[in-house]
């Protein structure tokens, strides 16, 4: 497979709430713009909504295979991760540098990044996108065991 259909075959979505709207939108155009197919569930403005709508409904789409992997904005990341890591199957890690989202994906194979909008600027947080959606899980047995360890 080529980069372009690699990126172009990851069904992934993102989502916010108004804490993270602005660099929901401004990740969304950049994932567009890199070759991404992207599915934005909102929030749409920065009217109040609560975060843990958006972290569940990614959550549970992750948990039935809807998407493959989703990124959820808020202004910490923090609440988003909480919310979304009360699913199934759901591996969210709230990063703010590059080095954690590279291994969250290595070793314990995240599939939901969430990000501050208030903790990161727009430069790290595509750094932190870009690496995130491009690092395989390792196929060390070592991490594929941990891994499965997690679920309950
Ligand atoms: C909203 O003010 C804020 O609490 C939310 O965006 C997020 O940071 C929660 O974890």
């Amino acid at each position: 497979m080529s980069e372009a259909q690699t990126k172009m075959a990851i069904r992934l979505v993102i989502a916010a709430d108004h804490g993270g709207v602005r660099l929901k939108k401004e990740l969304t155009a950049k994932l567009i713009g890199a070759g991404y197919s992207v599915e934005d569930i909102g929030t749409h403005d920065e009217n109040a909504v609560d975060y843990p709508d958006f972290a569940h409904q990614v959550a549970e789409g992750i948990a039935n295979g809807r998407w493959e992997r989703g990124i959820l904005v808020c202004g910490t990341g923090v609440g988003m991760a909480i919310a979304a890591n009360r699913h199934r199957e759901v591996r969210a890690v709230n990063c703010s540098d590059t080095f954690s989202a590279r291994f969250s994906r290595s070793h314990n194979n995240s599939n939901v990044l969430s990000l501050g909008e208030r903790v990161v600027g727009f430069g790290l947080a595509w750094d932190i996108v870009e690496i995130w959606l491009a690092t395989p899980h390792s196929d060390d047995a070592r991490h594929t065991r941990r891994v499965a360890k997690i679920e309950p």
